[in-house]
């Protein structure tokens, strides 16, 4: 147990750097996170497909557009809420794709309610290429 105890600052001092290099690490722009979706899916993203999938229906009622409008770089409107959502175009908002973790969340949450399963890596990629050419 006293090894153990020793064991505490030393790991205090691997892991506190580790931690915030990390956050430093997640924190991305747009462009960073389309690559990292590319590099996971294994292909290079295609705008007019990520245009076809936001703004088609996928068996559902919903599209990605009914929400955020099929303008991304407009306010969007929740269609249940009707809360508003600030543009996805990261063009019209700086904060879009910044924040691995947020971005993660939101695609899991809305490919679900549109899609009824998760979005794949390049369907990823290519929403967020189609999103930058605004
Ligand atoms: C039922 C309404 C609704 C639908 C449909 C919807 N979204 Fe969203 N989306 C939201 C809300 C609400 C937020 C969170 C509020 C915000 O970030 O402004 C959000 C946020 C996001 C974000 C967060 C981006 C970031 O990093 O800040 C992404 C990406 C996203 N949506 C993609 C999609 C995609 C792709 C689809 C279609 C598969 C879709 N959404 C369909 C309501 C919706």
């Amino acid at each position: 147990m006293k090894k153990l105890g020793a064991l505490v600052p030393i790991l205090l001092v691997l892991i506190v750097p580790a931690a915030i290099w990390g956050s430093y690490a997640m924190a991305a722009d747009a462009q960073q996170m389309q690559q990292a979706y590319e590099k996971q899916a294994g292909q290079a993203a295609n705008t007019q497909r990520g245009q076809v999938f936001f703004t088609k229906t996928h068996g559902g009622n919903w599209s990605c557009a009914t929400c955020h409008t099929a303008k991304p770089t407009v306010t969007g409107k929740h269609t249940i809420t009707g809360r508003p959502i600030d543009p996805l175009a990261p063009s019209s908002n700086k904060e879009r794709f910044t924040n691995e973790r947020q971005t993660e969340k939101w695609f899991r949450r809305n490919c679900k309610d549109v899609l009824q399963r998760e979005c794949t890596a390049i369907e990823k990629a290519d929403v967020i290429a189609f999103l930058r050419t605004f």
